[in-house]
C-alpha cells in the first residue's frame, strides 16, 4: 500500500519594521503607488512553512523541531526586531512586500532541507496582518 502524503508545518511570529519604497520611482510616484506604507511603519508578522512528504516507519514526515531551528536561525535570528530595507543582508535590494518576503524566505530554508530525505519544502505562507498572507510554492518548475 502506498504511503500516505501528509504536509506538516511549523509557524513563528516575528515583529519587523519596513517601508514600501522602490528607488527606481520618484518620491512622488512612491507615494502614490504605495500610500501610507511608504512610510516607515511595523507589522507582526507569522511565518508557516510547510514540507511535503509520505509518512515512513518513523511516523515522521520529518522532526518539526528540526523544521523549527532551521526557520529560527535562518529566518527569525535575522529579521526579528529589525528593520528589513536596511538590516537583513538577504533582502538588500528587495522591496519588501509579502510577497518578497515569502519568496526570499523560501530561498533561504529550501537549501536547508537537501539533507532530509523523502521529503521537499512544499509552502512559505507569510502573514502580514491577522487578515492578509501571501503564499508562495517555490519557483515554477522547469519544463
Ligand atoms: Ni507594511
Amino acid at each position: 500500500m502506498p504511503r500516505p502524503v501528509v504536509e506538516i508545518t511549523h509557524r513563528e511570529e516575528f515583529s519587523s519594521a519596513h517601508r514600501l519604497h522602490d528607488p527606481a520611482l520618484s518620491d512622488e510616484e512612491n507615494r502614490r503607488l504605495y500610500g501610507i506604507c511608504n512610510r516607515d511603519h511595523g507589522h507582526n508578522y507569522a511565518l508557516e512553512v510547510t514540507v511535503v512528504g509520505p509518512v515512513p516507519t518513523s511516523g515522521m514526515v520529518m522532526d518539526l523541531k528540526e523544521l523549527g531551528t532551521v526557520v529560527q536561525e535562518r529566518i527569525l535570528a535575522v529579521v526579528d526586531h529589525r528593520h528589513l530595507n536596511h538590516d537583513v543582508p538577504f533582502l538588500a535590494g528587495v522591496i519588501p512586500t509579502a510577497e518578497n518576503l515569502a519568496v526570499a524566505f523560501w530561498h533561504q530554508i529550501e537549501p536547508q532541507l537537501k539533507g532530509y530525505a523523502g521529503c521537499r519544502l512544499h509552502r512559505i505562507r507569510v502573514y502580514e496582518s491577522r487578515n492578509n498572507y501571501v503564499d508562495f510554492l517555490g519557483p515554477a518548475p522547469v519544463r
